[in-house]
């Protein structure tokens, strides 16, 4: 057999999925993302990404009915998530928080085998992971959760349930768009992890558990927190282009830029983009998006890089007014979605994710016993 080795797994077909494609432009299911966001709804993106179509309103009624229900267990989750040091990072809070989750789902020892077991527990963690997110956040402010409101859709109580207050049209709409176009993406860092321990027979939980410790990292989900504080770092727009020139010499890595697959253009990037403009001209801060469109400018005619969905995504929850540390926990709320799915799938044809690797240490040696060695 001849070897291929390719670092960091780039350019490998490492399973065969049929929920979406970065191929000609993102697909969900075959639907364009940008229809998805024009049109829909996070809550039917979840739909179509967990069960292959879109639903029906009725199928639509049953989905959300079974999510609501999920919402009474997380008064007991955020009780164990008080006893926890409040200086904790969101991320590795989002990360017990998920865990304890599984022990309050009554189905959570269903195997994959059972029917809709894996689904039922998606639809948990959809409705428990804003409570986790929200009731942390304004714990760690001396500030108390509000509840759900069901005549609400998703992105709207996530909006209140974090800040307090009702959002705008527009918010919502913003948010909305931002869960669907973080909802999933191939094979990418965290799904990928999902599907490793999917692979083994484990659950759904720890699979989940898993991705959340690998979007954690800045060169994944963590970019779209170092966005803001390089925006931050900039201070304001004269000073961007002084500050990239500069950055780009010291071979400093930009956040919010490159991909390990578009090479062009994300598409998630540049249609998130409008939605910050319109929400920076709502709130004065043009100049935040003319800083931006400096950088992104001079990166891409230094660099050739395009701005990745981290990139926008930063200003659109600074515009929202959310705080940076829950920016990467975002993340989670959407792409919880994307990851269940691929657990799904990969748990319907599994085949165990075990590669080699080329060994490059020691030649084969003698054993040289304690009392002899030097
Ligand atoms: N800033 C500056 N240079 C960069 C950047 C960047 N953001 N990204 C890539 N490059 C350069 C590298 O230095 C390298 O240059 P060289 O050939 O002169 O050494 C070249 O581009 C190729 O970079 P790699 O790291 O090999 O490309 P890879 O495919 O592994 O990178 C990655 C993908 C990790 C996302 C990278 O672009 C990066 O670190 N970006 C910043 C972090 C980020 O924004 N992550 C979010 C990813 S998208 C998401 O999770 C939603």
């Amino acid at each position: 057999m001849t070897e291929h080795y390719a670092p960091g797994l780039e350019g490998v077909i490492a399973g065969e999925t049929a929920i979406s494609t970065v191929e000609g432009g993102l697909r969900y299911r075959g639907y364009a993302v940008e229809e998805l966001a024009a049109e829909s709804t996070f809550i039917e993106v979840a739909y179509l990404l967990l069960k292959g179509e879109l639903p029906t309103q009725e199928d639509l009624a049953d989905f959300e009915a079974v999510l609501d229900e999920s919402v009474d267990s997380a008064v007991e989750i955020c009780d164990l998530l008080s006893q926890i040091p409040v200086h904790t990072p969101v991320m590795d809070v989002m990360r017990t928080g998920i865990s304890i989750a599984a022990h309050y789902d009554p189905h959570a020892e269903d195997d994959h085998d059972h029917a809709d077991a894996d689904l039922n527990k998606a639809l948990h963690l959809m409705g428990v992971i804003p409570l986790i997110l929200a009731f942390w956040h304004r714990h760690t402010q001396g500030l108390e959760l509000g509840e759900p409101d069901p005549e609400r859709s998703y992105a709207a109580n996530l909006l209140s349930l974090i800040t307090g207050k009702v959002p705008t049209s527009l918010e919502e709409k913003a948010m909305d768009v931002s869960l669907i176009l973080y909802a999933e993406h191939e094979f990418n860092a965290s799904t990928f992890t999902a599907r490793v321990v999917t692979s083994t027979g484990s659950d759904l939980y720890s699979a989940i558990v898993a991705a959340v410790g690998a979007l954690k990292g800045p060169l994944h989900g963590g970019a779209n927190e170092q966005v803001m504080a390089v925006l931050e770092e900039i201070g304001s727009a004269d000073r961007a282009e002084a500050w990239i020139r500069n950055a780009l010499a010291q071979k400093r890595r930009v956040m919010g830029f490159g991909h390990r697959v578009y090479k062009d253009c994300d598409p998630r990037a540049v249609y998130l983009k409008d939605y910050c403009g319109q929400l920076a001209e709502r709130r004065g801060r043009l100049e935040l998006e003319q800083r931006a469109e400096i950088i992104e400018q001079i990166v891409w005619n230094e660099k050739k890089l395009p701005p990745n969905l981290d990139w926008p995504s930063a200003r659109l929850y600074h515009y929202l007014g959310l705080d940076v540390p829950i920016y990467t926990p975002l993340f989670v709320v959407s792409r919880v979605v994307g990851w269940s799915a691929h657990v799904i799938e990969q748990s319907r044809d599994n085949r165990l994710i075990r590669p080699r690797s080329r060994y490059i240490g020691a030649e084969p040696r003698a054993y040289v016993p304690l009392s002899e060695r030097d």
